[in-house]
């Protein structure tokens, strides 16, 4: 072996610069491990090099395609590099490695053929590392933006991100990517998210993720990195006029609105001291509080932090019985989330989904119990989105064939749109493959969320409770009224 090899540096040597590549291949050759590596090397390059180039230039408009060549191609081919090495370093072709040592470059430093040979040597180890290194550099870039588009999030994994990607698609936040709330900037962060990704694929493959998903998200980034990124909550300021419009069970459908001024408030600044709903965001402020179950339903201690008067402690009356029974014991700080919990991935309540399509007139108002029979037919439970839409346009035809056959017989478009109204209503909030009805996922944006603190039970050692005055929070202006005399006088129209 020694002898063989020795004769061999001695050809090299005599012979021209294409004769090296040999070597190294011989040396490759040796280990099994190596030849395995360089072979998947040799094969995937020039998919991959072809697939990401023209990922570069065009996109790969298949997220799946694109999944094969970033998550199995690329660690792939980065694999067989490594394999290449290991097996030079571990296998039979131990003695080649004798070329890396500083007594083997002494050596061959000594005279002038051995020079010559070690240049050639370090020339292609050059060349390649070169190739090497700008072929990974691409497919670290591309293969990064790929994990970090909404396609990737939202498509991928179709089954259990179709709820949460179609509500996003329906948000004001439909042109924020995932990644911006659910990851921020940061190697820490990103390195987080891989690693809790990789385990949801595998919950993905092997069919073991919950349904529905679960919420809230434990692990989330703080808003700090998040939506603050975006938004200054201490540059909000005043108050927000609030018009809900809905649409009673009637025959007529009757119009009604809720109006509410939101005492927006501001996390402070220059001009005027925190106050209002964002008071709690003020960062001279903290607000932590203690949960007795995963979803954070249950809130038996507030702590309040606050620059001028010091920490106060508000206790549930029910306290000590909460803390005993506790399902998932567990403080936090308050932060944007506590309240905006839903701000992307918004599911409507039944009402809701139903009025806003009325008043965008893909349900039309003048349908007689238009409301009611939508409401009764979308609020039974299907076993897919596809048996509810067959029931709705069932059952719509049937009640106005039946109770109205006028309308059905001169007017049958406005029962066709009421049904493409009710279904697209019924498919945008309710997934029932992924066991979401209507409601499931709560809204703390209402009373529900913050009722859970202001509720007249949380009580400092100092007889303080956390206020749930009518007009903590909002002044009502008119209740579901018709016409309400406030908007005529605000606005001078109705
Ligand atoms: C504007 C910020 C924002 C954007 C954009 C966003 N999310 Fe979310 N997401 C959240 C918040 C906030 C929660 C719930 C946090 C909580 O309650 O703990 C959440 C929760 C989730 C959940 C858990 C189930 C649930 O509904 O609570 C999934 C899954 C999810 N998001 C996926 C996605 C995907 C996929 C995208 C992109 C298509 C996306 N998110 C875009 C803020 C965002
Ligand atoms: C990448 C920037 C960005 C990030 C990150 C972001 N937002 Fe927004 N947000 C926006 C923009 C832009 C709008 C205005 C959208 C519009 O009205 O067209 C908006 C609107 C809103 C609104 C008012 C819209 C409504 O539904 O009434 C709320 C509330 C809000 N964001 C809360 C949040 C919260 C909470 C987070 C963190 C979970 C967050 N945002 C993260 C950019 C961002
Ligand atoms: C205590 C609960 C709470 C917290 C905490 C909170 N918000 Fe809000 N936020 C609200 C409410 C309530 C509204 C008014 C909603 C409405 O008009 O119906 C609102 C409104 C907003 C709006 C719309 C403002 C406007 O003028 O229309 C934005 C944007 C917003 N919040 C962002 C944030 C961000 C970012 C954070 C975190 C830094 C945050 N909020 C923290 C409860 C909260
Ligand atoms: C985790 C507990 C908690 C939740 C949830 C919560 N708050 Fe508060 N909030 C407090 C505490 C503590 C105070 C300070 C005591 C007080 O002023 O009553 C406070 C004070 C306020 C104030 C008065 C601020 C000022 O000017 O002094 C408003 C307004 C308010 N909250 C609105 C809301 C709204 C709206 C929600 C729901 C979207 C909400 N809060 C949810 C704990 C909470
Ligand atoms: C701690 C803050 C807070 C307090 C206290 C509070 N509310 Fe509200 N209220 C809210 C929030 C947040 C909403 C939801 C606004 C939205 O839909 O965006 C709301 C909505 C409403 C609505 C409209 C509901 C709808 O969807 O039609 C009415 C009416 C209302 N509140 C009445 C009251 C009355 C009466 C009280 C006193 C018992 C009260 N609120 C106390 C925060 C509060």
């Amino acid at each position: 072996m020694e002898e063989n090899q020795k004769n061999n540096d001695t050809d090299v040597t005599s012979t021209s610069l294409a004769d090296i590549p040999k070597t190294f291949f011989k040396g490759i050759a040796k280990s099994r491990i190596s030849l395995l590596g360089a072979m998947a090397v040799t094969v995937i390059f020039p998919f991959l090099v072809g697939a990401v180039l023209y990922d570069l230039a065009f996109g790969i408009p298949n997220t799946y395609f694109a999944g094969l060549v970033y998550m199995v191609l690329g660690p792939g081919f980065i694999g067989g590099l490594v394999l290449i090495i290991v097996g030079l370093f571990f296998s039979k072709g131990k003695e080649e490695v004798r070329l890396f040592t500083l007594a083997y470059f002494r050596d061959k430093l000594a005279d002038d053929s051995g020079f010559d040979r070690l240049r050639k040597m370090i020339f292609i180890g050059v060349f390649l590392t070169c190739i090497n290194i700008f072929v990974i550099g691409v497919l670290a870039y591309s293969g990064y933006h790929y994990m970090e588009s909404n396609a990737f999030c939202g498509e991928f994994c179709h089954v259990p991100m179709t709820p949460e990607y179609t509500a996003y698609q329906n948000s004001a936040h439909s042109r924020v990517a995932c990644v911006d709330c659910h990851i921020g900037s940061g190697a820490k962060w990103v390195a987080k998210s891989k690693i809790s990704g990789a385990r949801q694929l595998y919950a993905v493959v092997a069919d073991t993720f919950a349904r529905p998903i679960a919420t809230p998200v434990h692990g989330l980034r703080p808003a700090s990195g998040t939506c603050m990124q975006c938004h200054r909550p201490e540059m909000f300021h005043g108050d927000r006029l609030r018009i809900k419009d809905k649409f009673l069970e009637d025959e007529d459908n009757t119009h009604v609105q809720t109006v509410l001024l939101m005492k927006i408030g501001s996390a402070g600044d220059q001009a005027a001291e925190s106050h209002g709903i964002h008071w709690h965001v003020d960062p001279g402020n903290e607000i932590t509080y203690v949960a007795a179950d995963w979803e954070r339903s249950i809130i038996p201690e507030v702590m309040q932090r606050t620059a001028d008067s010091g920490v106060l402690v508000y206790r549930d009356s029910d306290a000590e019985e909460q803390i005993a029974n506790a399902s998932h014991l567990q403080e936090r700080v308050m932060d944007c989330i506590d309240c905006h919990n839903r701000p992307s991935h918004v599911y409507l309540d039944v009402d809701e989904a139903l009025d806003k399509k009325i008043i965008a007139r893909q349900i039309p108002q003048e349908l007689p119990y238009v409301k009611r029979q939508a409401k009764a037919v979308v609020t039974e439970e299907y076993p897919s989105q596809d048996a509810a839409r067959t029931a709705i346009a069932s059952e719509l035809r049937t009640f106005y064939r039946n109770n109205y056959p006028e309308i059905y017989r001169e007017k049958q478009y406005l029962v066709d749109q009421a049904i493409a109204g009710t279904q697209a209503a019924f498919v945008e909030n309710v997934f029932p493959e992924m066991q979401i009805q209507w409601s499931t996922y709560e809204n703390w944006l209402s009373h529900d969320g913050c009722f859970r603190c202001h509720n007249y039970q949380h009580e400092a050692e100092t007889g303080e409770l956390i206020s749930m005055d009518c007009d903590t929070c909002h002044t009502v202006l008119a209740e579901e009224e018709h016409k309400p005399a406030i908007l005529k006088q605000l606005l001078g129209v109705n």
